[in-house]
Order: structure tokens, then C-alpha cells, then sequence
């Protein structure tokens, strides 16, 4: 609810973040205290996504970090709230879960397993169009298909619709520009992490400790943690199983992004006693 048009005016005109603070006045938008550029410098981006840009790598030259820092701006609270450890625990998580979503890795990697994030642009082998054809809001376009696409792999239409509203494209009819525009791919992987899709919540305030559990997530064990944030992304697939691997690969990478980023990573790093939504 409160994620409706004000927000998405700004994310529209982002470019204009300065204008749009005048004239709407100081409640419309805070600028954050120091740019996350400071905390992820292209030194550690680039130590974190050690072989993205491989040959070997389909997006290879695709997530640029000027795309990635140009991308966040849209999204002023984004690694912006809270303490200096809250603020670089939940880039280094938003980085693990794009990691996982893009890995190129495996078991004996070079560098190891958790070196390959980033590796790909888009869904190598769908299983299917992802179109949800019960959802009126949002309906597929004929020829079009709504696979992972971009850092998250933004899948099904009633996610390309609402991120190509609060973006500025048009995602039902153009869902290629995900992969095609790296600076687009990367705000649709903010714009889910930032918003709140009920009775989920939405990562970002998982992370920074702004989530109050309602009862039903109490019962299902939904307590804040990396392993929520998972929950969230893909808990229909991964979550109340123990020892899932791709659970267990989204921490890895965590586990190293955090020290990367000299943080720890907080508690509930799994998922594997949690129901999903
Ligand atoms: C995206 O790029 C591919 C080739 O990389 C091209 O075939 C396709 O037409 C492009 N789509 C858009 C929407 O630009
Ligand atoms: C909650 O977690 C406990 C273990 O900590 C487990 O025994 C229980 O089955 C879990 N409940 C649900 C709903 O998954």
C-alpha cells in the first residue's frame, strides 16, 4: 500500500532524483548519508564477481558496476538504513541471492564455487512461458514469454508487469529488454528486492530488521534471516527441506560476500524448518 505511486514517480524519474526533491519537498525523498558507491567500490565489486566477464560467461560484459551503482539510485533506501553493518549486510546479501540466481559456479571452480556469480543474462532451459493466463491484471502477450531474466531472473508476467510500471518499460510486451539493457536488469533485481508483494515481505526490510512477523508467520517458523530472504525469492521450491543445495549455495556465496565486506553474516542463514508463503 505504501509502495504505490509516489515511490514509483521517483523510480520513473530518477534520472531527475534532485529536481523531483524540489519540488515535492524533503518528505518525498531522503538522500542517503553516503552513496553506497562507498561501501561496494568497483575494487570490491570486481573482487566479489571474479569471472563474470569470462568467455565462458554468457553475460559476459553485461553487469557493468556503473550499471549496478546507477541502478540503486532508483532506489534511495537500498543499503541505506541502519548501521554500517546493517547497511553492508544487506548489499552483501542482495549481491549472494543475484549470485545464486546467475551462478555460473560449480564444485571444483576455478577460484571455487561462490567466484561465478553473475555468469548469466538469461533462463538457459525454461520449462515453460511462465505465464500465469488466471492473472487478469496482468495478461501475457501473444509470442512473448516471461522466463528469468536479468540478476533475480524476474520470472512470470505478474512480475514483468508491475516492475515494467514502477520502471518505466513495458515488461508484458517487451520482456527481453531485461537481458538486452543492463542497467534495466539491474533495477528490476532492486525493484523486487525493494518491494513488498503480501503477504510477503519484502527482502530489504528483512534484512535491515524491519519486519514484523505476523502470526501465520510465526507458525511457519518464518523468523528474520538470510534464509527468509530466500524464503521470499523461492521458498515454494527450496524452503522446508533440509539440506537443500540451492539453499545451501545462496549462503556460500553470502558466507563469502560478508567477509568480503568485513560483516557478519547474522543468524537463520536456512530456510529448511520454514514454510513457504
Ligand atoms: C535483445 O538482444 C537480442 C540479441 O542479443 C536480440 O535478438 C533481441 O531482438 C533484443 N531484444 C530487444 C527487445 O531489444
Ligand atoms: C518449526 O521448526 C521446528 C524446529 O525448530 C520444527 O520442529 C517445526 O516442524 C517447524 N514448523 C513448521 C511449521 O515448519
Amino acid at each position: 500500500m505504501a509502495f504505490s505511486l509516489s515511490s514509483c514517480v521517483v523510480f520513473i524519474f530518477c534520472f531527475n532524483l534532485m529536481f523531483y526533491h524540489s519540488h515535492l519537498g524533503a518528505e518525498a525523498y531522503f538522500p542517503p548519508i553516503t552513496p553506497i558507491s562507498y561501501l561496494i567500490t568497483k575494487n570490491l565489486f570486481d573482487s566479489i564477481f571474479l569471472h563474470k566477464d569470462d568467455t565462458a560467461c554468457p553475460a559476459k560484459n553485461f553487469y557493468t558496476y556503473e550499471s549496478f551503482i546507477q541502478a540503486s539510485k532508483c532506489f534511495p533506501r537500498f543499503g541505506s538504513v541502519g548501521s554500517l553493518s546493517t547497511r553492508k549486510r544487506e548489499i552483501a546479501a542482495f549481491l549472494a541471492q543475484i549470485s545464486h540466481e546467475t551462478t555460473g559456479g560449480w564444485a571444483t571452480a576455478p577460484d571455487g564455487p561462490y567466484a561465478w556469480g553473475l555468469c548469466f543474462k538469461e533462463e538457459v532451459n525454461p520449462q515453460s512461458e511462465y505465464c500465469d493466463s488466471t492473472n487478469k491484471e496482468w495478461p501475457c502477450y501473444p509470442g512473448k514469454t516471461y522466463k528469468g531474466r536479468g540478476p533475480i531472473q524476474l520470472s512470470w508476467n505478474y512480475n514483468y508487469g508491475p516492475a515494467g510500471k514502477a520502471l518505466g518499460f513495458d515488461g508484458l510486451r517487451n520482456p527481453d529488454i531485461v537481458s538486452n539493457n543492463s542497467l534495466i536488469a539491474f533495477k528490476t533485481a532492486l525493484w523486487f528486492w525493494m518491494t513488498e508483494q503480501k503477504p510477503k515481505p519484502s527482502c530489504h526490510n528483512v534484512m535491515i530488521g524491519n519486519y514484523v512477523p505476523s502470526e501465520a508467520d510465526i507458525e511457519a517458523n518464518r523468523t528474520v534471516g538470510f534464509g527468509l530472504v530466500t524464503n521470499i525469492i523461492n521458498g515454494g521450491l527450496e524452503c522446508g527441506i533440509p539440506h537443500g543445495s540451492s539453499v545451501n549455495d545462496r549462503i556460500g556465496y553470502f558466507q563469502r560476500y560478508a567477509t568480503l565486506f568485513n560483516v557478519d553474516t547474522g543468524p537463520n542463514l536456512d530456510c529448511a524448518y520454514q514454510k513457504s508463503f
